[in-house]
């Protein structure tokens, strides 16, 4: 039998951009822990976002899977509407969808700063506003934003994604304070590198360049795998951080602490 205070039966989560990747494994991490789970994402990813519904059914858990572009104000309103009608509330927000672009600063274009920002840190806020509409009346909830360990130290070419994560960090400070007395606490995890497909679709270093770059800057050598913060974020949504809010958890396999 696990421990009571870290166990999330009976509350509904729904988690942004849960297709694939650190989505996918922590909506499946949510559902072990006792959700029910919301699964979502844009919708040319509605194969993935299928079986990862279908794999937490199979957990013995309700889930629904919904469209939901967090650039779509409209969607992300009438999502919150739909999650909390079809499953019976929403007591749990993990806002990680999220994309990377590289460019040395010089060539960063509006276009890529537009798209990262928007969707990072503008899409976590519009996402987190409609949550708290409806975590509110219902006395709290919690809000789980997935910022990155780039959030606090930098990442060369990388002007638009550091920014938004660190602006994410702020904004997790800022709602943490607002809504605290509403019963809702705000926090972050800050997840270093994590083998993912959009990871892996960025990264066109061969074998030897990104061992020799984990041996530097990695002390866990290895990249991690998206399970590896699923305790992060269970813990973060569960009873037991009723008193921990506004704070970035980093779980980064040691790279900040170099
Ligand atoms: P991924 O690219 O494998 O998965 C991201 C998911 O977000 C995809 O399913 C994608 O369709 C969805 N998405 C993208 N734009 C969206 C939008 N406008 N609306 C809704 N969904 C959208 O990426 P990964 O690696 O799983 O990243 C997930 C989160 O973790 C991101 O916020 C990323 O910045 C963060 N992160 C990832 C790290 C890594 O090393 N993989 C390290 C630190 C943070």
């Amino acid at each position: 039998m696990g421990y009571a205070g870290l166990s999330l039966e009976g509350k509904v989560a729904l988690v942004t951009g849960s297709a694939r990747g650190i989505g996918a494994a922590l909506a499946s991490g949510l559902a072990e822990a006792g959700a029910d789970v919301a699964v979502s994402d844009i919708p040319s990813n509605r194969a993935g976002l299928n079986e990862v519904k279908k794999r937490i059914e199979a957990q013995r858990r309700r889930s629904m899977a919904y469209d939901l572009n967090v650039l779509d104000l409209e969607q992300i309103r009438s999502t919150m509407g739909r999650v909390t009608a079809d499953l019976g509330g929403l007591d749990i927000l993990v806002n990680n969808a999220g994309i990377r672009r590289r460019s040395p600063a010089l060539e960063v274009t509006e276009e890529d700063w537009d798209a990262v920002i928007d969707t990072n840190l503008k899409g976590t806020f519009f996402c987190s506003q409609a949550a708290a509409g409806v975590m509110i009346p219902q006395g709290g909830g919690r809000i789980v934003n997935v910022a990155s360990q780039l959030a606090v130290v930098a990442g060369e070419n990388r002007a638009a994604y550091c920014s938004s994560k660190g602006g994410v960090v702020s904004l997790t400070q800022v709602l943490a304070l607002e809504w605290l007395r509403h019963g809702i606490t705000v926090n972050a995890i800050g997840p270093g590198p994590t083998e993912t497909p959009g990871l892996l679709e960025a990264d066109t270093r061969d074998a030897d360049e990104l061992q020799a770059d984990l041996a530097v800057n990695m002390p866990l050598g290895r990249r991690m795998s998206p399970e590896e913060l699923v305790g992060a974020a269970v813990y973060l949504a569960s009873p037991s951080a009723a008193a921990t809010t506004g704070h970035l958890l980093i779980v980064d396999g040691g790279w900040t602490a170099r």
